[in-house]
């Protein structure tokens, strides 16, 4: 006799009975958490701009090459991003932390600002935000929320220039918040992983660090990633519409 395989609602069922008995919960978000909302993932279909590939602009050669053309897509990124809403899933995990307070750690991949637009009040943006700009000359970090920008590239008031207060392929993580991070995956007892491709390092090793400090890892993906045959469960579909029923106690 063949075992029976547990069914998706099983598999839920199994996911909400460990998420309420869990007392501390670590997230990692990627781009799939925010593609329902309608903004392109990075390995999925639309996220093209002027026929270029994200790691055509996304890395640092590709500014100081040409500074305009990377602004113009940001630009263009930053209009998109402007116009949509967080989803159901968004509010699902500040819901979440909500709940747990202190206990809870939102970990994203993503620079799209619809975490914070959601209610989320402490976020660990790993990868940085495309509403911050770095000026290259005082390195001073600030928010600008204008689009579309009036001058491109824009200038900083010191007059340097600016750059997206990214994290761009080839460059580190900025240290503190990665730090935190990683400690927020060492300190859980369950570890979600939410709408990622999971081939992003250093991002990507944050799963397995949790699991191999005994945290449980459940995936929520669309598809199979890299970390689907060793998460503790794997839930196929749509984030916005898992993440509601997973945290609905
Ligand atoms: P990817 O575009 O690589 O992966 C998106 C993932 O989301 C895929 O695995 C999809 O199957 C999944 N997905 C799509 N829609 C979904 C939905 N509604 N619900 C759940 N899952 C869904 O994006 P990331 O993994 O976030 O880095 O990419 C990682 C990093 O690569 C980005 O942060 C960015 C990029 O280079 C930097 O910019 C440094």
């Amino acid at each position: 006799m063949t075992p029976t395989q547990p069914t998706a609602q099983d598999q839920l069922a199994q996911a909400r009975a460990w998420q309420r008995d869990s007392s501390r919960v670590t997230v990692l978000s990627g781009a799939g958490t925010s593609a329902e909302s309608g903004v392109p993932t990075f390995r999925g279909p639309g996220g093209l701009w002027r026929d270029f590939k994200p790691e055509q602009l996304a890395t640092p050669e590709a500014f100081h090459s040409n500074p305009k053309l990377c602004w113009e897509w940001y630009d263009w990124r930053r209009s998109l991003i402007a116009q949509v809403k967080p989803n159901l899933g968004h509010f699902a995990l500040a819901q979440l932390e909500q709940r747990l307070q202190d206990s809870f750690t939102l970990i994203t991949q993503n620079v799209d600002g619809l975490h914070n637009r959601a209610g989320s009040q402490r976020i660990l943006k790993i990868h940085g935000d495309i509403w911050w700009t770095l000026c290259l000359s005082c390195n001073r970090i600030q928010s600008d929320f204008r689009v579309p920008l009036p001058d491109l590239p824009p200038r900083c008031s010191c007059g340097g220039m600016l750059r997206p207060g990214v994290v761009w392929f080839g460059e580190s993580l900025p240290t503190l918040t990665w730090e935190q991070a990683r400690k927020a995956a060492c300190d859980c007892d369950l570890f979600l992983i939410i709408g990622t491709s999971a081939v992003v390092y250093p991002a990507a090793s944050l799963a397995p660090l949790a699991q191999s400090h005994g945290a449980r890892l459940i995936e929520i993906n669309m598809e199979e990633t890299p970390l689907s045959g060793s998460a503790d469960l794997s839930l196929r579909g749509a984030s916005g519409e898992i993440l509601p029923q997973l945290i609905d106690s």
